[in-house]
Order: structure tokens, then C-alpha cells, then sequence
């Protein structure tokens, strides 16, 4: 089983856009390009773990064709709605150092969305298939994972950090894409920010209760905070960084790298 397309989710604060960024740079790094990475969360912020610049965000871009008609002159003239959206979509992926980016940013104002939502499904499918890899930094509200507008997913991290209530959250993530019959050929636990990589026997029990398949845990890294808090992009973690060791284990074990 080859996972092509990669989704993150899990509670708020876990690591899931600091991981993202990780696994994204390991891909690179492996010659699994190109990749398309794909920042579902409205309070974006992926492009900073890559240490890229993010502007035009497809919220946006929605924004200005939903409202184009009435506004009558955003239209070049002789463009169908459709074609000035498929158009402006292209424009607004980010290109990086191999790998390409789209920032979701904010998804409704106000009026109807379903005709601009429909086309961004379609042109999202088209675009993906141009990469390697799709790899879809969720927001902890799973907006887009349960509207289906990123399409099919082959492997869902969940992403949970070193508590009951995480692990709780990221059970019942695992039970509505069940619910949702989003038919994920493979879904995983990650327990990130273990003191010394270590789990206790009441954290395990947890994750039998949630039926959850533990495929990693990460430990607690003081270099992360320290890259996070001077604002450095965390995918210049030196290469021997604990939490850096650790994913790269697991992605190796899952083969993706
Ligand atoms: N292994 C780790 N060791 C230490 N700190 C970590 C680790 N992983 C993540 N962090 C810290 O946890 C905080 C939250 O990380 P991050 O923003 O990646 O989480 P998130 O799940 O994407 O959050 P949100 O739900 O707000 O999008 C950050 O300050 C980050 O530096
Ligand atoms: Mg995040």
C-alpha cells in the first residue's frame, strides 16, 4: 500500500501543523516529490514551519469569484465564472522548494458557496494528481475532512499529544471518518510530545478504549519549542533533534520515506 494522499488531524495544539511541515520536508529530502501540501486550516500557519511566505489563500479567491458577478467588473470579459475560477485557483498555488502549496484560509461569508465549493472539489482532484504526494494540514474542527472536499485520503494521522483528552478527540476523529464513510484504507495514532518517548500504562489504556492503532509516539523536544519560539522554520531542525528522529522512524516504518 503506497500512501499517495496523507491526512493530518487531531485536538487543537497537538503538533499536527508541526509534523505536517516535518513529513513534508522528509518527502523532499527522500526524492518523494513533488508534493502538494495542502493547509485546510483557517488560522493557517504551515507556510511558517516551511519557511515560506503565504498571501492569496483560496478562502479568498472563493470570496472574490462568489461575489464577481455582482460587483460586474472582476471578470475579464469573455470568461465564463467557471473558467475565471479555475484560472485564479492555478494562481493562487504557492510554489516552494519542491513542493507546491494551497492554503485553504477562511471558507464561508456569507451566501451560497455550493456552486464555487463543487468546482474547488474538481480542480483540487485535477491539480493532485500532478504530485507524488498530498499532504492535507487539517484545523482540529476536521471542516474540510467532513465536507469531503479533499477528496479520497489512503492514510489519516491522528495526532494526539500526551493526555486522555487528546487521545478522546482523536478517537472520536477516527469514528466520524467511519461515520462519514470516507473509507480511509488506513488510520493511525501518533502520540507526540511524550516526556522521554515514554508512554504510561493509563495513557495505553486510553488508546485500547479509543480502538486505536498506536503507530508512533514522539517525544517532548526542547528544540522545537526553541525554533517555535524565535520563529524559525522548524524544518531546519538539526537532523538529530529527538521529535525529528522519531517521525522519521515512523515514516519509515509506514514506508513512506
Ligand atoms: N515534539 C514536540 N516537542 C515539543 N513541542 C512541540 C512538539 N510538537 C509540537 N510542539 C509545540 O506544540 C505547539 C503546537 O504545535 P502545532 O502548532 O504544530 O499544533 P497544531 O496541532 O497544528 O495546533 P492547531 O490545532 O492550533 O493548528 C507548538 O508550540 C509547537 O512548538
Ligand atoms: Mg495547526
Amino acid at each position: 500500500m503506497s500512501y499517495r494522499r496523507i491526512a493530518v488531524a487531531g485536538k487543537g495544539g497537538t503538533g499536527k501543523t508541526s509534523l505536517t511541515g516535518m513529513l513534508i520536508d522528509f518527502l523532499i529530502q527522500a526524492g518523494k516529490g513533488p508534493v502538494l501540501a495542502v493547509d485546510a486550516d483557517p488560522n493557517s500557519n504551515l507556510n511558517e514551519v516551511l519557511g515560506m511566505e503565504a498571501d492569496e489563500t483560496i478562502g479568498d479567491v472563493r470570496e472574490q469569484v462568489n461575489w464577481a458577478e455582482r460587483e460586474g467588473n472582476v471578470i475579464p470579459g469573455g470568461m465564463s465564472k467557471t473558467d475565471f475560477f479555475k484560472l485564479r485557483l492555478n494562481q493562487a498555488v504557492l510554489e516552494g522548494d519542491g513542493y507546491d502549496m494551497l492554503v485553504m484560509g477562511r471558507s464561508q461569508g456569507e451566501g451560497c458557496y455550493c456552486y464555487v465549493n463543487g468546482i474547488l472539489k474538481n480542480q483540487l482532484e485535477i491539480l493532485s494528481d500532478n504530485y507524488n504526494h498530498v499532504i492535507i494540514d487539517n484545523e482540529a474542527g476536521l471542516e474540510h475532512l467532513s465536507r469531503g472536499s479533499m477528496g479520497k485520503i489512503d492514510l489519516l494521522l491522528l495526532i494526539s499529544d500526551y493526555s486522555h483528552r487528546s487521545i478522546q478527540a482523536a478517537g472520536r476523529v477516527k469514528v466520524l471518518a467511519e461515520e462519514l464513510k470516507m473509507n480511509i484504507p488506513k488510520m493511525g495514532l501518533i502520540v507526540n510530545k511524550a516526556p522521554e518517548g515514554k508512554l504510561t500504562e493509563s495513557i495505553l489504556e486510553e488508546i485500547q478504549r479509543q480502538e486505536l492503532e498506536l503507530i508512533g509516539v514522539i517525544p517532548l523536544d526542547s528544540n522545537v519549542f526553541d525554533y517555535d519560539s524565535t520563529g524559525k522554520p522548524l524544518v531546519q531542525l538539526p537532523e538529530d533533534s529527538p521529535a525529528k528522529v522519531a517521525l522519521k522512524d515512523i515514516m519509515k516504518k509506514l514506508q513512506i520515506i
